[in-house]
């Protein structure tokens, strides 16, 4: 690749990656894996086929007005090669709507040798072809999720040390693509931790994260944040919107760069309300990345529970989803 064919390809992701996290919008992470969505539908009570997975998929993203405040949606590779009703493609169909197509790239976890009840992330075998065709296919950015357990000696340094590197190289083969990365390192609210202790974690995690990002020459004015909140663990105490903003700025302050397009932060399982008045708290405090949100449950979980598979509840759970999409949009462009 020439300098300038380079240059021009950094300059397009910066600005695709900008464009994921400004404006007052958020991303829409509707990218459960096959068998995680399948159990999510059956729980609603809709059997589980690739048709359901489509028409729930489709049912989101053409929400009415959704791109007021989705700026992009992650799918899965399932979804990305599925058709609208209306013959277009998933990608065609969100990028015609206004919006960023995105694709999961990770192949799940698997546990970790050497790391007992600790997991990496698969999928770098074969991702920088893989890639090249989501690319092909319209996706503009892709998610990679690595996970991190807190208990009483863990993350292991050895968890930390594979999940970070396994993003750097997910990230590095995704900007060769042109895609943007959006860089999941996630620190599970499961446990009865205090939010010091998540503090501790998440500042350990996100700094080897930042390490092999430059190690791996990742510009990270062409990537997207999406880390956990720090918060306390889920059956610990809960803390206000104000402790949990103040963590969790503090700790991205002091470990990741400043010139990141921006970090949108995961739902990791808490209520919409709880990630909402979550968000906004972040959203009131000064930080040098614009701050927004890449939720999924937090989003989805209301118009999944009002469709239930029903042809005639479409409306009404769209409008379940636009709820969630506000509440988060309002507070990005409230502190604004
Ligand atoms: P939650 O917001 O439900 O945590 O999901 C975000 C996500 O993309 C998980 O990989």
């Amino acid at each position: 690749m020439t300098r300038s064919t380079r240059a021009a390809m950094d300059g397009g992701l910066r600005a695709t990656a900008r464009r994921l996290v400004t404006g007052g919008r958020g991303i829409l992470a509707a990218d459960e894996s096959v068998r995680t969505m399948s159990s999510r539908l059956e729980d609603a009570g809709v059997p589980a086929s690739a048709q359901q997975r489509c028409a729930y998929r489709e049912l989101l993203v053409t929400a009415p007005g959704l791109a007021e405040g989705v700026s992009g949606v992650i799918l899965c590779e399932e979804t990305l090669r599925q058709h609208l009703a209306d013959g277009r493609s998933f990608p065609d169909g969100i990028a015609g709507l206004g919006m960023l197509p995105g694709i999961k790239v990770d192949t799940g976890t698997a546990p970790l040798a050497g790391a007992p009840g600790e997991t990496v992330t698969t999928g770098l075998d074969g991702l920088p072809d893989r890639v090249g065709e989501y690319a092909a296919l319209g996706a503009r950015f892709a998610k990679w999720r690595a996970v991190f357990v807190v208990a009483d000696d863990l993350p292991s340094p050895w968890a930390i040390r594979t999940g970070a590197h396994a993003l750097a190289r997910y990230a590095a083969d995704c900007q060769a693509a042109g895609l943007v990365p959006v860089v999941e390192p996630e620190v599970l609210a499961d446990g009865g931790h205090p939010l010091d202790r998540t503090a501790a974690v998440t500042a350990r995690v996100l700094a080897a994260v930042a390490t092999a990002l430059a190690d791996a020459g990742v510009d990270p004015a062409g990537m997207v944040l999406k880390p956990n909140m720090v918060t306390a663990g889920a059956g610990a105490s809960v803390r206000t919107p104000a402790d949990v903003a103040r963590a969790t700025v503090e700790v991205l302050r002091a470990t990741v760069p400043d010139d990141l397009a921006g970090v949108a932060f995961l739902s990791g399982g808490w209520s919409s309300a709880t990630a909402a008045a979550n968000l906004a708290a972040i959203r009131e405090l000064p930080a040098p990345w614009p701050t927004t949100f890449s939720f999924g449950r937090a989003l989805v979980n209301p118009a999944l529970h009002t469709w239930r598979g029903d042809p005639g509840a479409v409306s009404a759970a769209q409008e379940a989803l636009l709820v969630e999409v506000r509440r988060n949009t309002a507070t990005t462009r409230a502190a604004a």
